[in-house]
């Protein structure tokens, strides 16, 4: 365990930005998170918990001391003829356990492919997409507190998962971090293809034919083609939340705009897509110095090159404004600005 100082986290954040730490440590073992929190120099240090970067927007050098989560390890803890119960390492970067359970014919997180980041912070965000969200496979976390190393196992009901939002984002934000995730996946999968993008892709088939295999690759080639490759363009994904308005306001909407999308939450909740009510402001595929909106997904801004965090809170700050100007919807970020 060493522990470096003034470290630059450009190549850990994927957004690219070009800041340092003070301090900085990977964290492989439990063992190391104790004897961190025990070390007596570092308890008035800021903590932040870094997993793959990919939801951070750093503005300035961090003052205080990056963790990062590199915690391994995949297996099986419990099995039944129909469910299998595994436990996976913080650190496990989370498509490699997409695809371990894909390869072992695990259904459950074959949709939630090819999302950037790590098993321990998939609760954080309740990672989700194309109609699945990582509370539905959800079983249990283990977590240890970094005030005074005590652990907590926090089941379903505890983690409080709304949309991209749980207790970890919220009430213990930074204060503890996620040693492991245990998913409960299923041997008879069932395909989810209710995602409109998704049920396109399979309108011919017969849904009992399709295997988790071919979801798998199908959400593959669909994010592809409308996200860009972190390594080829500094982005943090979806960089706002869809927004939910009520029935009225929706009613009135759509009496102006009939090609709106949206998907209805209940009688009166509606969500509407960010990335559409960006577009409709013209600011999809925009560029403003080294910043802008990605050119097939307007919610995803990206780092053309040597963008600062601060330039792009403030494009995404026009952002926000152009679209409350236009249709009176605060939209607000997804990603942790720091
Ligand atoms: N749309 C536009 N213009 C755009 C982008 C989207 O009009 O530039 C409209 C289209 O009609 C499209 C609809 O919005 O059909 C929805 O777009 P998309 O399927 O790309 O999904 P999204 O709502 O923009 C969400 C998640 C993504 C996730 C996808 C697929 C959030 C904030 N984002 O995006 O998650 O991959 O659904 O399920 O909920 C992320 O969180 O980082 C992320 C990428």
């Amino acid at each position: 365990m060493k522990i470096k100082e003034n470290y630059s986290l450009k190549k850990l954040n994927t957004f690219n930005i070009d800041v340092s730490a003070k301090y900085f440590i990977a964290v492989k073992t439990e063992n190391e998170i104790l004897k961190l929190i025990n070390d007596e120099s570092l308890t008035t240090e800021k903590k932040v918990i870094l997993g793959g970067g990919s939801n951070i927007l750093f503005t300035k050098d961090f003052d205080g001391i990056i963790i990062k989560n590199e915690i391994p390890g995949i297996e099986i803890i419990e099995e039944s003829n129909g469910d299998v119960l595994v436990k996976a390492g913080g650190g496990v970067v989370w498509d490699d356990f997409v695809s371990y359970a894909v390869e072992n014919g695990f259904g459950g997180v074959e949709n939630l492919t090819y999302i950037p980041g790590t098993v321990g912070a998939a609760p954080i965000q309740n990672i989700g997409a194309y109609g699945v969200e990582q509370q539905d496979v959800f079983h249990s976390a283990e977590a240890l507190f970094l005030k005074d190393g005590i652990k907590k196992t926090f089941n379903k009901d505890e983690s409080k998962f709304g949309y991209r939002s749980s207790v970890f984002k919220s009430a213990y934000r930074n204060k503890l971090i996620i040693t492991s995730v245990i998913y409960r996946l299923t041997k008879n999968p069932i395909p989810n293809i209710s995602y409109r993008a998704l049920a396109s892709e399979f309108e011919n088939r017969d849904v009992k034919s399709i295997t988790i295999k071919e979801i798998n690759d199908t959400v593959k080639n669909i994010r592809k083609s409308k996200l860009p490759e972190p390594s080829v363009i500094g982005n943090a994904g979806s960089f706002f939340k869809n927004p939910e308005i009520n029935k009225f306001r929706f009613d009135r909407l759509k009496k102006e705009y009939k090609d709106i999308v949206y998907y209805k939450i209940d009688d009166n909740t509606i969500k509407i897509p960010a990335g559409w009510l960006i577009e409709k402001c013209k600011f999809k595929g925009r560029k403003f110095g080294n910043t802008g909106t990605y050119k097939n997904q307007a919610l995803v801004i990206v780092n053309y090159g040597d963008a600062t965090g601060e330039e792009i809170v403030e494009f995404s700050r026009k952002i926000q404004h152009a679209v409350y100007e236009k249709f009176n919807i605060d939209i607000r970020p997804e990603v942790n600005i720091i």
